[in-house]
């Protein structure tokens, strides 16, 4: 996104990401239908289907982006594997245990080991309660007593985040908005934590303060051996934190990879556009792909996801049997698992099935990147651009237009 990720970049290599360990996560087919109500009687007249059915799993020591256009339900599904919410269907398993339905008391042994960082670092800190009450509130609600007593740990915890042990007695309105992300944090961690799930967790902050937080994050990762699933809208913080990356579209994962395989080849077209509006640090791939491609047509509801493939309706390749059967998400290359009939650059899963729907002619424009290149991007040498300088936000190509449903109700959220 900037120059002021190049801090980042150093975030790169994780430990413990082997791939043949038990996976810390285990999500198999997740299902999450907020029932849409109506009239006196409020009869269910329908569903927002914001999560529908999604597989993966989450390995111990990693960092999983999630990445998505506004309103795919990457939130939804971080609400649902920290059981914030109650899935609609299928199955969650943290460290070998079934997770999926249990109750408050099942659950308190887990709120210790899953926490999660919120978008909004000013929504999430009560503004009437101290820094200190703030970041002791887990100990509270979880009856723990640490070693050493309360006031203690918080001020070491403060100290983690790189704020100040003084801080303690301070109000949230006294901090910015990074220190209150790192407060965010603090509090995160206080019960030691095995994942943390974050939310756009630097989406809300200034450009120059976003970096901090990751570098942050990325170190206190390797300091205390933390396991993070990292929502974002903005490929640049996904790319430099990432492990593997999944790419969401509709309520379904649409492509799950190891990031240098996503980056480098990406297999669905739809990452493929997210990813083509973000110049190419490559310069092999530069040459080969001369073009971006601006997907036309807003994301469709996700009360009536479109029939097939959910990405038919905006996909410049899609067949007729897009329109009718669904891709399942298949792993066509050695961890990299795509759900689509005709991969980029691969052997067609559908080679009978040549006949472009009339609406893939004009689903997207692929616009020379000669034209669409800034001049001095396009005059920077290969050996200049680095890819800590090559980010553009996905929402430049993106257009995005899924609000929440104003008729949608739910008793579920909480
Ligand atoms: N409590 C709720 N009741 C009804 N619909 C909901 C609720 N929460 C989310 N939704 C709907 O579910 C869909 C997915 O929402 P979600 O917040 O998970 O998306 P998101 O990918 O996190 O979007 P954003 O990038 O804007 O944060 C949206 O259509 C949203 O309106
Ligand atoms: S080619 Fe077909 S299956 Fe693949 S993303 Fe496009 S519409 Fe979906
Ligand atoms: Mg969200």
């Amino acid at each position: 996104m900037s120059e002021t990720e190049t801090g980042a970049g150093t975030a790169a290599v994780k430990a413990g990401s082997a791939g043949d360990e038990k996976p810390l996560l285990k999500v198999e087919g997740l299902v999450k239908h907020f029932p849409i109500k109506k009239g006196l009687l409020q009869r269910q007249v329908g569903a927002v289907k914001a999560v529908d059915g999604i597989d993966f799993e989450v390995r111990r020591g990693e960092t999983l982006g999630v990445v998505g256009e506004s309103g795919c339900g990457k939130s939804t599904m971080g609400r649902l594997i920290t059981r914030l919410l109650e899935p609609s269907g299928g199955r969650i398993e943290f460290d070998g245990t079934d997770i999926t339905h249990l109750n408050t008391s099942g659950m308190r042994p887990l709120r210790r080991d899953v926490q999660m960082i919120f978008q909004d670092p000013y929504g999430s800190l009560n503004p009437r309660h101290t820094i200190g009450s703030i970041v002791s509130a887990p100990f509270r609600l979880q009856g723990v007593e640490p070693e050493g007593g309360v006031k203690k740990e918080v001020q070491r915890l403060l100290e983690l985040v790189g704020l100040s042990p003084e801080h303690f007695n301070r109000y949230p309105h006294e901090f910015s908005g990074g220190q209150r992300q790192r407060i965010g944090i603090a509090r995160a961690l206080a019960l030691k934590p095995r994942m943390v799930v974050a939310d756009e967790p630097v989406s809300a902050l200034d450009v120059s303060i976003q970096a901090q937080v990751v570098n942050l994050m990325d170190d206190l990762q390797d300091e205390l051996g933390l396991t993070y699933v990292i929502i974002a809208h903005d490929l640049s913080v996904v790319r430099h934190v990432s492990d593997r990356i999944a790419v969401m579209y509709l309520g379904k994962i649409v492509e799950l990879a190891e990031r240098d395989a996503l980056y480098a080849s990406p297999m669905h077209p739809y990452t493929k556009a997210l990813l083509s509006a973000v110049p190419i640090p490559d310069p092999k791939r530069r040459t080969a792909k001369s073009e971006r491609i601006l997907l036309r047509g807003d994301v469709p509801s996700p009360i009536a996801p479109p029939s097939g493939c959910r990405f038919h309706t905006r996909c410049w390749k899609a067949t007729e049997v897009c329109r009718t059967t669904e891709p399942p998400l298949a792993e066509l290359r050695p961890g990299q698992r795509v759900a689509c009939h005709h991969p980029e650059d691969f052997e067609d899963q559908q080679p009978q099935d040549t006949v472009l729907l009339s609406v893939a002619k004009e689903a997207a424009e692929l616009v020379p990147d000669e034209v669409s290149r800034e001049p001095a991007a396009a005059e920077e040498t290969a050996e200049e651009t680095t890819e800590e300088t090559a980010e553009a936000p996905e929402e430049a190509a993106v257009k995005s237009s899924t609000e929440p449903s104003e008729e949608s109700s739910t008793d579920e959220s909480k």
